[in-house]
Parts: structure tokens; sequence; C-alpha cells
């Protein structure tokens, strides 16, 4: 039965966002909202095309024109959160939420793929709507390449819905937008002994002191003014009583950057530093370093596309302001070039936050805009 004859797209996407709101789906487990998407992809009459991962949907739509292949791309999981929203749509899963608007994004994309869909004959090339899972635990990205799935994509689009901005509203930033996020854990080993008697030990506690005060200067020191750069130590772990000086200290935490010179650098002088500190105590530091997402970083050549796509359509487009979330955005980008945009939804609470909600009238303005920018893309790109 094809119920959508007659709604509009606006409709018709309202009611996928809230199908896909009432039953969120935790990272590689979204396999009910795969079949979704599936199903409403089916409907339209939009081709999907296999991948060995489960929970991720790639949808094409080739134009009648020849023409190169780009890559839109929507993540699809939610939240462990309880929702707290009250709509008549909330989740039906106790502690699951769509509570980053990953259905908006999802839904928002189909919209996209109806669109182009409906212009193959004005399409000069071939788009791949990537419909990825496990964005939230930073997977899902990395998952999709390894996959082979940006084997002859030339370029690839993406969106974060963004509640401070009014619907109608894109946001665009080229260069870094949202900022790396990585972990370290760092070991202090000295010689541990009687309280009383601190000459006979080397004091863990100590050095671990200095090496924290040190750690906390590399940003002052070593980085440009013009950067921004964060190092937060998080844990910290040594003894287990009043009378005696452990043998061990350890610590955990991240670092934040939103340029790939300050990624590479930091990790160095966090080692080098607490290497050096520790040899100058007759103590040991290990450090290591588990690097987790890069920096979402917007290439410049897309910057007038972008931007075209939007005038276009009549959106206003606005300097985006950076985020310090990370986005699993990037690792496509570390491979082809790419452009990540805020998309305004006009909501009142934030990311990950138990009330958070949008204005549902984004979801037309996002599937417009991707079409576009699309079709812009192709047309100028031969
Ligand atoms: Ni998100």
């Amino acid at each position: 039965m094809d119920g959508h004859q007659e709604c509009s797209l606006l409709e018709r996407l309202i009611e996928y966002r809230r199908e896909l709101h009432e039953h969120p789906e935790l990272s590689f487990k979204e396999y009910e909202t795969a079949e979704r998407i599936r199903a409403w992809l089916k409907e339209a009459g939009i081709p999907v095309v296999d991948s060995e991962i489960e929970t991720a949907v790639i949808a094409e739509i080739t134009g009648n024109q020849e023409g190169p292949t780009i890559a839109l791309r929507a993540d699809i999981d939610a939240l462990p959160i309880n929702e707290e929203t009250g709509l008549p749509f909330a989740s039906k899963r106790e502690g699951v939420m769509h509570a980053c608007g990953h259905d908006f994004h999802t839904a928002a994309m189909i919209g996209a793929a109806i669109l182009l869909h409906a212009k193959k004959d004005k399409l000069k090339g071939k788009v791949l709507i990537l419909f990825q899972p496990a964005e939230e635990i930073a997977q899902g990205a990395v998952a999709l390449e390894k996959a082979g799935v940006l084997q002859d994509v030339e370029a690839i689009f993406g969106m974060h819905n963004k509640p401070d901005l009014p619907v109608g509203t894109i946001g665009v930033r080229e260069g870094s937008l949202m900022a790396s996020v990585d972990r370290f854990e760092l070991d202090v080993y000295g010689i541990g002994g009687h309280a009383g008697i601190p000459d006979n030990t080397i004091d863990p506690i100590v050095v671990a002191g200095q090496i924290i005060v040190a750690l906390q200067s590399i940003v002052s020191r070593n980085i440009s003014s013009f950067h921004n750069a964060v190092i937060s130590i998080t844990q910290i772990h040594g003894g287990n009583t009043w009378n005696v000086i452990p043998g061990k200290v350890t610590m955990e935490g991240t670092v934040r950057t939103f340029q790939n010179e300050a990624r590479e650098l930091i990790p160095q002088l966090m080692k080098r530093t607490a290497e050096g500190i520790a040899a100058g105590f007759a103590a040991r530091a290990d450090f290591r370093w588990h690097p987790y997402l890069p920096v979402v970083n917007n290439d410049a050549r897309f910057t007038e596309v972008i931007k075209e796509a939007a005038q276009n359509l009549d959106y206003t487009f606005v300097e985006a302001e950076q985020s310090p979330a990370g986005e699993d955005f990037a690792f496509y980008q570390t491979k082809i070039p790419g452009f990540f945009v805020w998309i305004g939804v006009g909501g009142e609470f934030d990311w990950h936050h138990p009330r958070y909600d949008l204005n549902e009238e984004a979801l037309e303005v996002a599937a417009n805009y991707f079409a576009e920018l699309a079709m812009v893309y192709l047309e100028n790109h031969e």
C-alpha cells in the first residue's frame, strides 16, 4: 500500500522521523532502524546497494547523465538516555533516546534521496546516501570506510542539526568545525615504602603532582594563541592508606584540539614532559595515547558550492560556531575531502539532553539543501 501519494514531503518526513524517534536503537544495534530505512527507500523506488555492515544502509541514485560519484551521510543511532520530553511520539524503549537528532538526520536524508531520485534526468553523476550506524561510539564511519564504501567517491557531505540556530539557517565554516577527541593513560612508577621514611622511597605521588602541573603548561606555552586545545586529567589513583607511600600512580584523561597539527604535537610533548620529570626524580613514566576521533576539517574547495546551494534555496548561511564535541564524520575526511554543516532546528535544549527536541519543519530544509547541494556539485565538477 502506498499511503504517501497525497501527503507532502514534509508530512512524510515528519512521519518517518517520529517513527524512528519512538523506536531508537543503540550503536550497531540499529536493526529495526535499518529495516525501516530500506522499506521507505524501496517504497520510493530508490535502489539500495549491499554492504558488509549489517545495520548500514546505502542508497544509490544514478543520474541519467555521466559524472563523478559523491556521498551524503546521515548517522542513524541513538543514545543511552532516558527521554523526558513527554512528546506523544517519545521513545518507547526505556533508557534509549534519539537525543542527538540522528532520527532527524535519517529522515531528512531520505527526503534528499526522494528529491534526487525525482531529478535523475538532470543529475550528472551518482549520489550514494550513507545511513551510517554507530556514530555515538565513533566506530561506524571507520567500519563503512573499511568496507570499501568510499571507493570511487570523490567528495562527502554531512550535517548535524543545531538547536541554537533557527530553521532555515545553515551554519558553514571552512577548516576545523568540531574537535578531535583522544584519550591518554599515564602511569608513574616509583618505589613504595614507609610514609615516615620517604628518603628510602621514590614517591610517585609527588612526581605525579609535578607532571600534572607541567602538562597544564603545554597548551599555554607550545600551542599558537590562534589555535585552541584542552588537556584534562580526569582520573588519578594512587595509594590505599595513610601511612604508606605507594609504588605507583595511575592517571587518565582527554585531549581536544581543533587543528591536526596540535593533535599530533600535544601527545609528543606530554610524553616527553612526563618521562623527563619522572627521570628527574629517578621514577619512571609510562604514557599511552589512544587516538579516538580526528578533527572535523572542512575542505575550503567546497565552501563556494556549500554556500551556493543555500543561496539557490533562499536559506540563510551563517558562519558556523565551532563545537568541542567530536563527530566520526571526521574519519571520512581523512580519506577523501568533505564538508560538514550545521542545520538549524530551533530547539530549546542542546544535544544529549533528556528533553532535547527540534522543530520538524527543518526536515524539509535539510532534505532540500542536500538534494540541491548534490545537484550543484555534480553540475560543476565533471
Ligand atoms: Ni550527533
